[in-house]
């Protein structure tokens, strides 16, 4: 069966290093992969499960897909659509609630990690966050999602309920999705913190680097970086006690595109002083001419615009016959 990759980002404010090593980065090369159909979202209706600035929406949900573009995604090998442009999923998605079972939605870390103590009172969409994200998949029947190692236990409830589905009505209808958590940084830590994710809703704008962010910024940034005192070592095993700095090596290495060991090589026996300035420049080099693309891009919106609605056709076309044949095989009248 011939791949089909689908994945998606939230026009949550902008996005930063761990979206495009964690994420982004890795989906450029599965369109170089012939017969392969890669469908690359906005996820402007997750989006809308925390609160949320209406008058940023659309602009954000423009902002990614300029971002999708600069980093690589090639509008004429891939299809960048907008999600709510689709009502498949949402129908899907409420097909599929009938199947997900509470017990399961409540252990999800990201939801408890949303909720906080406030479970009570969150909106019903936040907790049914991963149903949506089950039918962002199954309804293209994606084969593979590349994803950072945030999404694993989403993804883990999208293979259950595309098994829920084929055995309760006797099926082989939704392949079993592929998580594709690759390349070397699948888990980008915070500049500030070596323990928590990277992440957009973090307080700091300090504990993360954004592609908008120009050349200052980003130095400022990786200045003001924790560190521990100790010289980088020789071995990667020596970093196991040192996540700030492992964090920083992974970061280099994954921009650079050298292994960490090699990265280790260059600067071992070296001050923070020392990597640091070289990991600036390595930062910017690989950074600001997606920055600069972006720009370009967000100036003159009309080319993202016909980009996304070339994309919005393609997934409409692709997701409403599969939600017709799921509904037939529920039984709806049609
Ligand atoms: P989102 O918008 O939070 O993040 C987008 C992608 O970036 C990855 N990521 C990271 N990778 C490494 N290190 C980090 N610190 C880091 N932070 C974020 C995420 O793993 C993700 O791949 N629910 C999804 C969006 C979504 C989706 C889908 C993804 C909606 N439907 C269907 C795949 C398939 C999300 O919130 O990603």
């Amino acid at each position: 069966m011939s791949k089909r990759i689908l994945s998606g980002m939230q026009p949550t404010s902008q996005l930063h290093l761990g979206n495009y090593l964690g994420a982004l980065k890795n989906w450029v090369k599965f369109q170089e992969e012939p017969g392969t159909t890669c469908l690359y979202m906005v996820a402007d209706l997750h989006a809308v499960t925390v609160p949320y600035e209406t008058g940023e929406l659309s602009k954000a949900t423009r902002e990614i897909a300029a971002a999708f573009i600069a980093a690589g995604i090639n509008p004429q090998k891939s299809f960048i659509f907008v999600q709510s442009a689709v009502p498949a999923h949402s129908q899907l998605m409420w097909m599929l609630s009938t199947m997900a079972q509470l017990g399961k939605l409540q252990r999800m870390t990201q939801f408890k990690d949303k909720a906080g103590k406030n479970t009570e009172r969150v909106g019903l969409g936040l907790f049914a966050y991963p149903v949506l994200m089950a039918a962002d998949i199954l309804v293209y029947k994606a084969t593979h999602v590349p994803v950072g190692e945030d999404q694993k236990q989403h993804l883990e409830l999208s293979r259950d309920l595309a098994a829920t589905f084929n055995t309760r009505y006797g099926v082989e209808f939704f392949p079993q999705p592929e998580p594709v958590i690759t390349g070397p940084a699948p888990r980008v830590m915070s500049l500030r913190n070596g323990n928590e994710k990277m992440s957009k809703s973090a307080e700091s704008d300090m504990t993360r680097i954004n592609l908008t962010d120009d050349a200052d910024m980003i130095a400022q940034k990786i200045r003001k970086a924790k560190t521990d005192p100790d010289p980088l070592p020789e071995k990667l095993e020596d970093l196991a006690n040192r996540p700030e700095a492992l964090n920083l090596v992974t970061i280099y290495a994954a921009l650079s595109g050298e292994t960490r060991e090699q990265v280790l090589k260059k600067f071992a026996g070296q001050q923070f002083s020392v990597f640091k300035p070289a990991f600036v420049d390595v930062a910017v080099e690989k950074l600001a001419p997606i920055t600069r693309r972006m720009k370009e891009l967000m100036d003159d919106p009309s080319q993202i615009d016909k980009i996304l609605a070339k994309g919005n056709e393609k997934a409409n076309e692709e997701a409403a016959p599969i939600v017709r044949e799921a509904m037939k095989i529920m039984g709806f009248y049609s």
